[in-house]
């Protein structure tokens, strides 16, 4: 795991759109999994921005959402679809027909769960999957206690996850979502978290610097070979070992392009 501390929101989720758009331009058909929730609406402006002015091309990308609510169609604006054609499929020359989120209001949920899985394999893999952290530790919907071997699966909400989604919904939110595994999200070749803000402070330097531990599943990714965080301040602030992780950034070879 390498973690990037950025001065500010605006770097940490620079540097984020950065390495996409690298990755995409390496790759136009790149196999891009994606997260939706606040900290990602600044990432998907930077990419819109970079499609409208520079010409990043989405027109070979596939892309995997890591997480739907069940129950919520596409329509709703609640639903994970409707965020990210707001964000993004609608703003950019993405194919539609690439663009893939499990569908929450299957009738066979388990199939859908297995289909999704199928669909991320026939595609060989996901190459790149960005993922933000939510006040329980969560990657995806992978809530406390979800295993480390877990695949794409539904899952109950925890009630801190309820209370954080409340502002977006007006009457009772979602308590079930289909989200990707743990085992799933470790299986991509490079992983990109996000996080910025006071609030992730504490959740931050569990998942970093904390034991390996079901009870935070963002801590799984202390064992994916090619890991980035990227914070700001502000989310660093509980992190020991600050000053080595700046070393790292400022004087490994790989990181000379972004400065
Ligand atoms: C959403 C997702 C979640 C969010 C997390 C952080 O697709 O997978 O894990 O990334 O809840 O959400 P924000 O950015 O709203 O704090």
């Amino acid at each position: 795991m390498e973690v990037i501390i950025r001065e500010t929101k605006a770097d940490a989720v620079s540097l984020a759109a950065a390495i996409i758009a690298r990755a995409l331009r390496a790759r136009p058909n790149l196999v891009l999994g994606l997260a939706t929730g606040r900290t990602m609406e600044a990432v998907y402006e930077l990419l819109v921005r970079l499609y409208e002015d520079d010409g990043l091309d989405f027109s070979l990308a596939r892309t995997f959402n890591l997480d739907e609510y069940v129950g919520l169609p596409p329509e709703d604006p609640g639903s994970y679809r409707f965020y990210m054609n707001k964000h993004l499929f609608h703003r950019v020359n993405i194919d539609l027909r690439n663009a893939h989120l499990p569908n929450g209001m299957a009738d066979d949920l388990n199939a859908e769960c297995a289909n999704y899985e199928r669909l991320i394999k026939d595609c060989n893999g996901i190459d790149l999957q960005l993922l933000g952290i939510g006040r329980t530790g969560h990657i995806g919907f992978n809530e406390p206690l979800s295993a480390m071997r877990s695949r794409t699966r539904t899952k109950a909400l925890a009630p801190e996850t309820i209370e954080q989604n409340c502002p977006f919904f007006k009457g009772e939110p979602p308590r079930r979502a289909i989200t990707m595994g743990v085992g799933t999200i470790l299986e991509c070749r490079r992983c990109l978290l996000l996080a910025t803000g006071a609030e992730k402070a504490d959740v931050i330097a569990k998942a970093v610097e904390g034991p390996v531990t079901a009870m935070i599943s963002a801590s799984a990714l202390q064992l994916h070979p090619k890991c980035t965080v990227i914070v700001d301040e502000a989310a660093a602030s509980r992190l020991e070992h600050g000053h080595y992780y700046r070393w790292v950034f400022e004087n490994e070879p790989e990181w000379q392009e972004y400065h």
